[in-house]
């Protein structure tokens, strides 16, 4: 979401007249887009802001957006005086204001909706792998989470304007689409006629658009997997067979006090009708590990629901205690140490699973889509449908799409040729 925010903002400057510069000293404008989603990514924030107030020349504005102008608010006109603006993750598109009045402090952290996707400029030229927003912010109030927070309650965009953006993506160069949102299968707009739309009805109209190829969405929320979803996995073959849908951890006790109120039967059946529906299909997770309260128990479950799934592409995170959030003031917090034990064992579970996976994939071919060129080894590099990357011998006019027969493997990544 954030990667997509950047473009827009991007977008919107070039729109006013600016160029991009390739250092700090030379711009007019900067403009940090921030994560509060842990404390480090925060603290980041901060270390960058001093650094950038050093290297800037002293016209230049300068300002945040993002979770963490909403996390901060005013306070942090207080902690960086020079700022120029703040601006939380629904403002941004008023970022131009600064422009036309450079010495006002512009602040506004409102969650106003979805007037942003729709106040913007469209972008020129797409990438060929476009993010498409479709909802945002988050109904579900886990304990840990700050995102309903920064990003405010769930509200979903209109059908009719996401597939506008949809087809501008296809015409003006993008070949994937993936759909966003914080819980992006929970999408419903319902029309002005009492027409209702989901998640579903956008990949089957944007599988019709013959630019596109793939398709996919971020990030799921499990019981949201609704069976008109799990169905496109059947009829839609452009829908990528990889889904990431967090469990975030394997403890039932854990679960129920991180407030994600399902179970792993729930989940498991879930993960079943998907593998149903597309034999083929591998999911991705993200963890939280050393939530308070978490026993080895707990711990261990955790280990045991990442074997039996063998989630491929996952992220494992210490806990980190977060304001306006209820497990920041759980007893029981997990000391540091253990934290980083458990993240260690973890990651070197979910390496190992990867490391299969990837050979697995081993003289299989794979329809793949050209990401770009390795700058120092000038080889030339795919995403397979299971977003590994894949790097192939270089040659002039690398087709956009190809078939590529992998002929060998590692934890990190795959390696093929071209097949006719
Ligand atoms: N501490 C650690 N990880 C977190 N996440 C969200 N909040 C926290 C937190 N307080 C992780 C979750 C989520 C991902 C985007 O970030 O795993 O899925
Ligand atoms: Fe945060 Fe995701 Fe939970 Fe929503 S579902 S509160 S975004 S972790």
């Amino acid at each position: 979401m954030n990667v997509y925010d950047g473009w827009r903002i991007a977008a919107m400057l070039k729109h006013h007249g600016l160029t991009e510069t390739a250092s700090i000293p030379d711009a007019d404008i900067i403009i940090l887009n921030t994560c509060a989603v842990r404390e480090k990514a925060t603290n980041k924030v901060y270390s960058a802001l001093g650094r950038i107030r050093q290297a800037k020349k002293p016209s230049a504005l300068f300002g945040i957006v993002g979770c963490v102008a909403r996390e901060s608010g005013a306070d942090a006109f207080k902690r960086i005086p020079e700022l120029n603006f703040v601006l939380g993750p629904q403002s941004y598109h008023k970022l131009p204001q600064i422009l036309s009045d450079p010495d006002t402090k512009l602040f506004n952290i409102d969650l106003g909706g979805l007037e942003k996707f729709d106040s913007l400029p469209q972008m020129e030229k797409s990438p060929l792998v476009s993010y498409i927003p479709i909802q945002e912010g988050c109904n579900h109030c886990c304990t840990y989470c700050i995102v309903p927070y920064t990003r405010g309650r769930e509200i979903s965009r209109d059908f009719n304007r996401v597939m506008a953006d949809t087809i501008h993506a296809a015409k003006t160069g993008a070949v994937e689409i993936c759909f966003l949102g914080q819980n992006v299968n929970g999408y419903k707009y319902t029309d002005e006629n009492g027409k209702t739309y989901r998640l579903s009805d956008l990949i089957r109209e944007t599988a019709k658009i013959p630019e596109i190829m793939r398709i996919r969405f971020t990030s799921s929320y499990p019981t949201e997997m609704t069976d008109d979803l799990i169905d496109m996995f059947r009829t839609e073959q452009k829908l990528l067979p990889f889904l990431n849908m967090p469990i975030q951890s394997g403890s039932p006790n854990v679960l129920k006090r991180m407030n994600r109120p399902y179970d792993l039967e729930q989940y498991l059946t879930i993960v079943n009708k998907l593998r149903a529906a597309r034999p083929d299909i591998q999911i991705s997770s993200d963890f939280i590990v050393g939530f308070p309260g978490e026993s080895d128990s707990d711990f261990e479950q955790t280990m045991q629901i990442a074997n039996t799934i063998k989630y491929i592409n996952s992220y494992s995170f210490k806990y980190s205690p977060r304001p306006h959030t209820a497990a920041a003031l759980m007893p029981d917090q997990v000391p540091e140490n253990i934290k980083s034990e458990r993240l260690l064992k973890l990651d070197s579970n979910l390496n190992e699973i990867q490391r299969a996976f990837n050979l697995s994939c081993v003289d299989k071919t794979l329809t793949c889509l050209y990401e770009g060129i390795d700058k120092t080894s000038k080889h030339l590099i795919y995403r397979t449908p299971y977003m590994q990357q894949c790097i192939v011998e270089f040659i002039e006019n690398a087709p956009t799409m190809a078939n590529i027969k992998i002929t060998s493997a590692n934890k990190a990544c795959l390696r093929g040729e071209f097949v006719d």
